[in-house]
């Protein structure tokens, strides 16, 4: 099992740095929520760690291999997966014309089903006609599918209710018990900081707090002072 490591990573858009000098590591079976203030650079900071874009300055490392020059394509053949902010499902296509795109053997399929039974009995539906909390449902269930060893998730709770996405984040605990490595971008700060093990908050573009989640959910002056920057 290898540990995704980030080092000093700096990401530039347009006017200067949104992301400054970021590092952290993802390890096998863990959870890391990330979480911050809108525009802090949550978005920014994954799409360098997945290649989507170049970072200014900064590394990034799948065990002993620098991928911070890969492009995504090779970043995702050593495992790597980003889920992106406001990513859809496949409207015209079946829930399992969707599942199959990713799925490496039936057998893959199958597991994955098995964690979402509301998806097992609508597997003929285009996915168009799924409400957007089932259709979430699909893009979570299409990367746990490819079964990537660290899954970069952006957002998933956007646009649903709370409570729908709490029947979403169990799933995501199964997949890290399997052995992968997830960072976890979320708005719903308590509940993302409830499920994970690890915390990482930025705020404008600098990481104010690394370290036990646990520990942000005990005290909440210590997630206040971490949101306002330092
Ligand atoms: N394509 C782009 N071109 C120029 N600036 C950008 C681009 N994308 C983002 N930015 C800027 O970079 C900063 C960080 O944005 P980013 O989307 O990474 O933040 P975020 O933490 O993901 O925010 P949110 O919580 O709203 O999703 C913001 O100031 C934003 O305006
Ligand atoms: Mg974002």
């Amino acid at each position: 099992m290898t540990t995704l490591r980030v080092h000093g990573l700096t990401v530039e858009r347009g006017a200067g740095p949104v992301i400054r000098d970021v590092g952290f590591a993802l390890e096998p079976g863990r959870i890391t929520a990330l979480v911050g203030p809108n525009g802090a650079g949550k978005t920014s900071l994954l799409e360098a760690v997945s290649g989507v874009v170049a970072p200014a300055a900064g590394s990034v490392h799948v065990g002993a291999v620098n991928v911070t020059r890969h492009s995504r394509v090779a970043r995702a053949r050593l495992g790597l997966a980003h889920i992106e902010q406001g990513r859809a499902v496949f409207p015209g296509l079946t829930v399992m014309e969707n599942l199959r795109l990713t799925a490496r053997t039936p057998d893959r399929l199958d597991a994955v089903l098995e964690l979402f039974p509301e998806l097992d009995k609508r597997r003929d539906s285009p996915a168009a006609l799924l409400s957007g909390g089932e259709q979430q449902m699909v893009v979570l269930a299409r990367a746990f599918a490819a079964r990537p060893a660290f899954l970069l998730i952006d957002e998933m709770s956007l646009g649903l209710a709370p409570v729908v996405f709490t029947r979403l984040l169990p799933v995501v605990t199964r997949f890290a018990a399997e052995g992968a490595a997830i960072l976890l971008v979320e708005q719903f700060t308590h509940l993302a900081l409830g499920v994970a093990q690890e915390a990482l908050v930025v705020s404008s573009g600098r990481v104010t707090y690394a370290g036990d989640a646990q520990t942000l959910l005990d005290s909440p002056a210590t997630l206040h002072t971490a949101y306002l920057g330092s």
